[in-house]
């Protein structure tokens, strides 16, 4: 039976995925690096660091120390953060503050699992950070997805085992941490792409929560 579900935020609450990828791509500009939409792909789920380890490894780029680095992640941040400011309740995804009422009328508890260091101020300005029982984001875990720490950390926050939480994810890497650590899963977007999920929605709006029983 389940008793939790565990969100990820970026592109399952919140299409942030965009703002992501705008600021990256401004910075690969600046770099003289191609960097399409398609290999934002990648980008999902994964760290600040890892993404742009990885935009890093698409140029000519052979070794840059770790403070120039961490100039480059700085200054992204800084650009995203201010593609975001005007971020709120209307930017919420369909379906999502549906899923989080029927959680409650259901008695099932809520976590927020994510990757991102941002994601405590998202949910501030999506006004929903009152709405989870536990919130797990880049700034308390030390592994990053496909690892499932991050879910682990929120089952353990809950008290609740991964055998009886599902996960929602639009990443691939989120989905496989998800199925590391023994959790349901949900994959909210292409099926094709996220052919690992339990369960594959295109969008939160296309189902309630009766279609855990399938699980
Ligand atoms: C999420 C997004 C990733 C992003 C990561 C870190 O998982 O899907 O694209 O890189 O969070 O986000 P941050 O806000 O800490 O840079
Ligand atoms: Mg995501």
């Amino acid at each position: 039976k389940i008793k939790a579900v565990i969100f990820d935020l970026d592109g399952v609450i919140v299409d942030t995925a965009k703002y992501h990828y705008l600021a990256w791509k401004s910075l690969a500009d600046q770099l003289g690096i191609p960097f399409s939409e398609r290999e934002n792909e990648n980008l999902k789920g994964i760290s600040r660091m890892d993404s742009l380890n990885f935009i890093l490894s698409l140029g000519d780029v052979q070794y840059m120390s770790q403070d120039d680095k961490m100039k480059l992640a700085i200054s992204k941040n800084l650009h995203y953060l201010e593609l975001i400011t005007d971020l709120n309740r209307e930017d919420i995804l369909p379906g999502t503050l549906e899923w989080i009422q029927e959680c409650k009328d259901n008695n099932i508890k809520i976590a927020l699992g994510s990757a991102s260091k941002n994601a405590r101020r998202i949910l501030e300005s999506l006004d929903l950070i009152d709405q989870f029982d536990v919130i797990i984001d880049g700034t308390n875990t030390t592994k990053t997805k496909p690892d499932p720490q991050v879910f682990e950390l929120a089952a353990k926050g809950l008290g609740v085992k991964a055998s009886e939480s599902v996960v929602i994810e639009d990443a691939y890497k989120g989905l496989e941490a998800a199925k590391n650590g023994g959790f349901y899963s949900i994959g909210i977007g292409d099926p094709e792409i996220l052919n690992i999920a339990d369960i594959n929605l295109r969008s939160l709006s296309d189902a309630d929560m009766n279609i855990l029983e399938k699980l």
